[in-house]
């Protein structure tokens, strides 16, 4: 069994350095953090991750686990043969990558590593920078470093899982043996392991998250199109992801991509490329394709509501995506705070997230766990996460409470019969409207609609304008016998 470090006990490294532990190696975790580590060392995990606590009890209870929170002063070592990096590479205002944790770990670190030590990196970084770390390590004290790049492709709430059963394992250096015995450790974890040159497997990490964002943008620009064109953007979604060659995840259209990966590293990878003169206009697409989903709810509320100022609107979700109560970047947050800035009255229910963990650029967002009190004389319910909770809601009694019964599923996830069956007026992404929005298309005067010659035919909007004259503003029964008429 090895002995193994690694450095940032955060979303990535607790769980690398758990699930190792659980395959019988001995792991230290280190991080500078004291409250963290003093956590970690009581079994319970600081961050919110589906079965962490576990492993991480029973890592402690075998012994195999251990904490420190500082670096083992010279002549003492970091008790390792592989160190594995696992810190924060923020994006910093330019759009470039923040390496400064990374480096400051690599300084601190180096005259503390075994002369036998691999540095394994998990951190997300630009390419080219596994180089420089090792010119970084000869230079602070670890003359016979090497660095192996071995990207993470965790995703929230289902890490360990992810880990212990990889799709695969990519593993990149310019040292054939450092790279051989690293791929040691991964023997028994049943993937294949793709070994490559160091920058290669940076890119992999890089190119693998951008693809997913632009499968998500992709189908959302689609959900647009379906929506003017009268298609159902979910059966779209069904019927492509059945080839085999297009595959069906990360097709669910919706309100766009958020968390602390896909952003940071699509715009890393876009500012990379501008850098050396490469104009990644796919990359800058993806990113304006997301930014303008969250304004789709604004044009959707507004086509009902006419406008925003005096409306109360509640958004279901502050986390970035269910399961997990990480708020950065959250598409959620983003669409709560354009609806302020648009003039609403804006409520945030969250199940799992507290109002102290909102980012402290979002101070007007009021966030709480009680739907029914939120509910209260609210105009309109924007359902931005996909909560379980929010998939069962008590639709009868939030359309009794509210001022006007209204629901935009930003997510695609609720029975449309069922909303508009307890009064509701349901709207979502890249679906017509069965109140007479879906558009069909003749067959023979399809070259003309896309020339924009075609006016005379029923459009969303005329729907939308049609809701809103229905509307009664005070009164749910009266609009739910409206909106099935
Ligand atoms: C993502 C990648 O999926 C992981 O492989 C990667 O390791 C990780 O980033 C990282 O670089 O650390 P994660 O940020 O946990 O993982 O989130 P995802 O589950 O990928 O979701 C990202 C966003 O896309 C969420 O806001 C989600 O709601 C959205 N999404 C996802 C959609 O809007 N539609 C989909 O079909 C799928």
């Amino acid at each position: 069994m090895a002995e193994i470090a690694v450095i940032g006990c955060g979303q990535a490294g607790l769980v690398v350095a758990t699930a190792f532990a659980s395959k019988g190696h001995h792991v230290t975790g280190i991080d500078l953090d004291r409250r963290k580590i003093e956590a970690c060392r009581m079994g319970v995990a600081p961050i919110d991750e589906p079965g962490l606590d576990e492993l991480l009890t029973q890592g402690l209870a075998s012994g195999r686990l251990t904490f420190l929170d500082q670096y083992p002063e010279y002549p003492e070592r970091i008790p390792a043969e592989f160190v594995f990096i696992a810190v924060g590479t923020p994006t910093s205002p330019s759009g470039a990558s923040d390496l400064h944790a990374l480096k400051s770990a690599i300084t601190r670190m180096a005259p503390a590593l075994r002369d036998d030590a691999i540095v394994v990196n998990k951190s997300t970084v630009p390419v080219g920078t596994c180089d420089e770390m090792v010119r970084l390590l000869r230079r602070s004290g670890a003359p016979k470093a090497t660095v192996v790049s071995n990207p993470e492709f965790l995703q929230e709430g289902d890490a360990i899982h992810n880990f212990i059963e990889p799709d695969r394992i990519v593993l990149g250096s310019n040292d054939p043996d450092s790279l051989e015995r690293v791929a040691g450790l991964y023997e028994d974890f049943g993937a294949t392991v793709v070994q490559c040159d160091v920058r290669t497997a940076e890119m992999i990490k890089y190119a693998s998250n951008a693809f997913l964002a632009m499968k998500v943008s992709f189908i959302n620009e689609m959900a647009s199109i379906c929506e003017v064109l009268g298609a159902d953007v979910s059966g779209v979604a069904h019927g492509m992801g059945m080839d085999r060659r297009i595959g069906a995840q990360f097709l669910r259209a919706g309100i766009g991509w958020g968390g602390s990966c896909f952003p940071k590293d699509v715009s890393a990878l876009e500012y990379a490329a501008s850098l050396h003169g490469v104009r990644a206009q796919l990359l800058r697409g993806v990113q304006e394709t997301n930014r303008d989903q969250r304004r789709q709810v604004l044009r959707k509320l507004r086509g009902v509501l006419g406008r925003l100022e005096t409306a109360r609107v509640v958004v279901l979700g502050a986390s970035f995506k269910p399961n997990t109560s990480d708020v950065r970047e959250s598409p959620a947050l983003e669409v709560a705070s354009l609806l302020r800035l648009g003039g609403a009255e804006v409520r945030v229910v969250d199940p799992h997230v507290v109002p102290e963990s909102v980012p402290a650029q979002f101070p007007y967002l009021d966030v709480t766990g009680d739907l029914m009190a939120a509910a209260q004389d609210a105009d309109a319910l924007v359902l931005a996460t996909e909560w379980p909770e929010f998939i069962d809601l008590p639709l009868e009694d939030l359309a009794g409470v509210m001022r006007r019964p209204l629901i935009v599923d930003g997510r695609n996830v609720l029975d449309d019969r069922a909303v508009r069956a307890a009064g509701f007026i349901y709207r979502c992404i890249g679906r017509p409207n069965a109140e007479g929005g879906g558009v069909t298309l003749p067959e023979d005067r399809a070259d003309e609609r896309l020339d924009g010659r075609i006016t005379d035919w029923p459009t969303v909007e005329r729907a939308e304008r049609a809701d809103r004259e229905r509307i009664p503003s005070r009164n749910g029964r009266q609009a739910a016998a409206l909106a099935s008429d």
